[in-house]
């Protein structure tokens, strides 16, 4: 785990820069973004604008172009310490039980047998999955199946969760189920981390943020972070009954439509 004090930003981009192709896409540039240690980070943005690579950065999986990207005070150089992530697709092995998708994370870390066993078994029962231990994924619902992955991030203890739209392949029932009992987690001193959460859903990052960053379309960067005004504890009738929920809503789609090129829009007259 790390060792920097919970004053320490969790993560820190200073001038991050990320391009593919030698240059030829921009996923983001100059992108600047402190995330707090125990705060919930909600990322909305336009589709491309650079979020999955953000993260796929944060978790040590690619390398900056230029600019600088501390987790815990320290450059990334590789994965992190304390950095699981939850991806949109579930990414479980298909061969491998519930159980043994659970602990993959762990294991890969070199945790003993006992301590597994504890901390999965705990995360089953957290979510719901109790009993489902021998099953495969393929015998699960998509939502069992995104629960089984949240297990295997959340038994590593991560000081900073990643999610990339983990709950978007979701009918609207099971997602709202998961959203709120992702808040009852947190909720929990024990399970308070730092866990950023890529959504294109806004009523969804309205829920579940503790702040709201907008990035603006690729090249992508910071364009506003908005601080939530809902409080904790919150639940979706509540937050939705909130007068600034639909006024916040409105602002936030307003700012993510498509800029348009005013001259699309020129009179006929002008042109003829
Ligand atoms: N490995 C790669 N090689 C080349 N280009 C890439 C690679 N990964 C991402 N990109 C490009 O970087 C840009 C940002 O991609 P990214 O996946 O981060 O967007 P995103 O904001 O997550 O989009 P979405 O909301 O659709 O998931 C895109 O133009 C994408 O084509
Ligand atoms: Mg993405």
């Amino acid at each position: 785990m790390a060792s920097a004090s919970s004053d320490t930003p969790a993560v820190q981009a200073i001038q991050a820069t990320k391009m593919f192709l030698d240059g030829a896409v921009i996923a983001y540039r100059n992108l600047n973004l402190e995330i707090r240690a125990q705060e919930i980070l909600c990322i909305v943005g336009p589709s491309g604008c650079g979020k999955t690579t953000l993260l796929r950065s944060i978790a040590g999986l690619t390398d900056l172009s230029s600019g600088q990207l501390l987790v815990h005070g320290k450059p990334v150089k590789g994965p992190p310490d304390g950095v699981a992530m939850v991806f949109q697709h579930f990414g479980l092995l298909p061969w491998k039980t519930v159980y043994d998708n659970g602990a993959f994370g762990l294991r890969m870390n070199g945790a003993d047998e006992a301590t597994v066993k504890e901390r999965v078994s705990r995360y089953l029962d957290l979510v719901g999955l109790r009993g489902f231990d021998k099953s495969f994924p393929h015998q699960l619902s998509g939502g069992m199946q995104q629960r089984v992955g949240l297990v295997r991030a959340l038994a590593m203890n991560p000081s900073i969760l990643l999610m990339d739209e983990p709950f978007a392949a979701l009918d609207a029932q099971t997602r709202e189920t998961l959203q709120e009992e992702l808040l009852a987690l947190m909720q929990r001193p024990e399970e308070r981390k730092a866990m950023v959460f890529i959504t294109h859903s806004i009523d969804e990052a309205l829920l579940l943020a503790d702040r709201i960053a907008i990035m603006t379309a690729r090249p992508g960067k910071i364009d506003e972070i908005l601080t939530s005004p809902f409080g904790w504890p919150r639940d979706l009738d509540g937050v939705q009954r909130n007068p600034q929920f639909a006024e916040m809503r409105a602002y936030i789609r307003s700012k993510l439509k498509a800029p348009t090129d005013p001259s699309k829009f020129k009179p006929a007259t002008e042109t003829a």
